[in-house]
């Protein structure tokens, strides 16, 4: 990867005339079967952008009570669009339903509340790197196809839904308005995101990027990275989910309540620690004393496996955790 980042024949972005990154906006379209993408530097800046192109300041968007659009970047889309959120809560680990997106789309009585548009997230993080079905998609699709709503999709870490759910990334995007992707994360890119949708959506989302300062001129040099990952990254995917397996199944042997191992479905792994009488941050100092670097998500301690995690660092983990717990 860094050697073909090395050799990457490059342009300027903001012409639109680097090589790599139009080979790759090209192979993501090619592969999600949209009209056209764009190579961006941040999932959030795929979100914000998609955000900015549906949801006219003053509107709602819909998403799922602890989806990433909706929550870590409602400061972004405040001031960057002046949109505002309806929260729904899904039953079951962020996975929206088809009825509850009917329910929060039924027109405002008053006509002063207006939705300009659903979002998605797959996997769903908070959820626990969760799953939601191609079906489970399309449910959501017809429901904001009668409403004349469009739904886009948070694919931050689509392939590894792709991967459990045995589909091409083409049967999601099929069924979505528009949809971005991480080539960073799971994919094992050092930078990148990817925006994916008709014509003119990408049109105007490259309008936007520029506005919002992301002509990112020579970038073939991070889109050659993005090409490999995206043709290598997905085909390994399902280690990274065997690896948060068998970490899981560690530490529901060492905190029992803590963890539902066969909930795994990804790379995401969530540690409940309330039943330990010690709060998540403790765990974290503790865990770090102990050589393992944990995230904090709503009281949880929050894992996750990629390219740079192997059989090794998993049983490194589950050393440092044995190793905290004793010491706590
Ligand atoms: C579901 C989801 N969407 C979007 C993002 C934002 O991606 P980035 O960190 O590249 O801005 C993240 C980051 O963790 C995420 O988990």
């Amino acid at each position: 990867m860094r050697r073909a980042m090395a050799e990457a024949e490059v342009g300027d972005d903001w012409y639109g005339d680097d090589p790599t990154v139009n080979r790759l906006q090209d192979r993501a379209a090619e592969l999600t079967g949209k009209d056209a993408a764009l190579y961006l530097p941040t999932g959030t800046m795929c979100n914000q952008i998609a955000v900015h192109a549906y949801v006219r300041s003053g509107h709602y968007a819909v998403c799922e009570a602890t989806a990433h659009v909706g929550r870590t970047e409602v400061n972004s889309s405040a001031v960057l669009s002046g949109v505002a959120f309806e929260y729904v809560t899904a039953p079951d680990r962020g996975l929206l339903l088809g009825e509850q997106v009917a329910q929060a789309l039924k027109p405002d009585p008053y006509d002063v509340a207006v939705v300009d548009l659903v979002s998605i997230e797959n996997t769903h993080q908070v959820g626990g790197g969760s799953v939601m079905s191609p079906t489970g998609v399309r449910d959501i699709a017809a429901v904001c196809a009668d409403a004349g709503v469009p739904l886009y999709l948070d694919g931050a870490r689509i392939f590894n839904a792709c991967a459990v759910a045995g589909v091409p990334v083409a049967d999601y995007a099929g069924a979505v308005s528009s949809m971005m992707f991480c080539l960073s994360k799971g994919l094992g890119a050092p930078i990148g995101s990817v925006l994916a949708g008709d014509r003119d959506f990408i049109a105007e989302a490259r309008r936007l990027k520029i506005l919002f300062g992301a002509a990112w001129r020579q970038a073939g040099i991070m889109a050659a990275a993005g090409l490999i990952a995206l043709e290598q990254g997905p085909a390994r995917l399902p280690d990274d989910h065997a690896n948060a397996r068998v970490l899981a199944e560690g530490v529901a042997e060492l905190l029992p309540e803590s963890i539902d191992a066969d909930a795994v479905e990804t790379n995401i792994l969530f540690v409940d620690v309330s039943g330990t009488g010690r709060p998540a941050s403790q765990w974290r100092e503790l865990l770090a004393a102990e050589g393992l670097l944990v995230t904090m998500i709503g009281g949880r301690i929050r894992m996750l496996t990629h390219v740079g995690i192997g059989q090794e660092e998993i049983q490194g983990a589950l050393g440092a955790w044995r190793r905290a717990i004793k010491a706590a």
